[in-house]
């Protein structure tokens, strides 16, 4: 049932190339995004807020890099057992989104029914039938399948997918960019499963990094720009299956307090594909490297040349502009998963976690 995999969680990640390839097909068409559940118009959004939890929520915060660079709208994202409290004010032209797995997480369905009157509600799902999805305006689905383990992986990806195309669709509503434009971004979003495939050749490499990262006591993700995000989902995926303290930071935050932690028993995982980002986040993976720190580098051929030296690599595919975040979705799952095998810990079902959080 597992189809030969030792985990629910190993097959979900292996899923990876052909759930998006599902999901993409349902939203590009010919070449043109296609939004199939009903018609999501930003043409005279003033305001986006995000709301979502945990992993959901790190989707919603990479959404944000895009959605504000692409179509120029300022994006908010919070943790729904914040909002729900913090009774935010929603002003007019404000756009809300949720975006939940399960659909049923009990702190993202109070934060729709506080914006319910106040804004339009799109949510991004994987059960259409679920309460999230029936009270919003428009429900998209994300057609990542059912997910069994309790760490996310597929979904992740799945409804940064389903985000990427929301953000494309938001700057051709806008007109923040031509059509050609648009169309190559899609084209490049359309490659992305198969860059993920040739990610997950890298599974032997990454488990025998994760042999030593199980060692650790603590670990560090190191990120910039939207791998920022990234090392946050990598950090809490880590954490939630190995049961090893992990924290994820933007790279620029270092130097205000984290790097006091680094020495040389703490591995500091860093996502750096050699786009315009690389040189900022290179010089303070230095920083970590001058005080000791155990520097797993994952780029791309190109960054791993310019950088060479690091305690261990793993060279990544070329990373279109933009979708970066997905293709470094896999080597985030790959590192925690195997860190947890060799741990032998539950991996499907961690202590104290449970796939649905419907109280609060
Ligand atoms: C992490 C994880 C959780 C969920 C969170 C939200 O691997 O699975 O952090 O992402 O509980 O759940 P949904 O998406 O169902 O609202």
């Amino acid at each position: 049932e597992k189809g030969g995999h030792r985990h629910w969680m190993a097959k979900e990640i292996a899923e990876q190339p052909a759930v998006l390839d599902t999901a993409l097909a349902h939203y590009i068409h010919d070449g043109a995004i296609r939004l199939p559940e009903g018609d999501v118009d930003f043409s005279d959004v003033t305001r986006i807020v995000m709301v979502a939890c945990g992993t959901a929520f790190y989707a919603c915060l990479t959404a944000k890099y895009w959605i504000e660079r692409l179509a120029g709208v300022p994006v908010e994202v919070d943790v729904a057992s914040e909002f729900r409290y913090r009774e935010p004010p929603i002003t007019d032209g404000t756009l809300a989104i949720f975006v939940s797995q399960s659909g049923e997480t009990a702190d993202t369905l109070a934060a729709l029914r506080y914006c319910e009157g106040r804004a339009r509600i799109v949510s991004v799902v994987n059960v259409e039938t679920s309460s999230i999805a029936r009270a919003s305006d428009v429900a998209l689905p994300i057609l990542a399948g059912r997910e069994i383990g309790v760490a996310s992986t597929k979904a992740f990806t799945c409804q940064l997918a389903v985000l990427g195309v929301l953000a494309l669709k938001a700057a051709q509503d806008r007109g923040t960019l031509s059509a050609a434009e648009i169309r190559s971004h899609l084209e490049d979003l359309t490659r992305v499963p198969a860059l993920i495939a040739q990610a997950l050749n890298l599974e032997d490499d990454l488990s025998d990094i994760a042999r030593d990262l199980s060692e650790a006591r603590d670990i560090l993700f190191i990120g910039r720009g939207p791998m920022y995000p990234l090392a946050l989902e990598g950090a809490l995926k880590l954490k939630e299956i190995s049961y090893i303290h992990a924290e994820g930071y933007a790279s620029g935050e270092l130097k205000h307090g984290p790097i006091a932690l680094v020495d040389d028993s703490v591995p500091v995982i860093v996502f750096a594909p050699s786009d315009d980002l690389f040189g900022k986040t290179v010089s303070n993976m230095q920083e970590v490297m001058a005080r000791g720190g155990r520097v797993v580098l994952v780029s791309d051929a190109q960054g791993l040349k310019a950088q060479p030296g690091s305690w261990h690599s793993a060279q990544m595919p070329h990373a279109p502009d933009l979708w970066g975040p997905l293709l470094y979705a896999i080597p985030a799952q790959l590192l925690a998963y195997h860190t947890a095998v060799a741990k032998g810990t539950d991996v499907d079902q961690p202590r104290n976690l449970a796939k649905s959080v419907t109280v609060e």
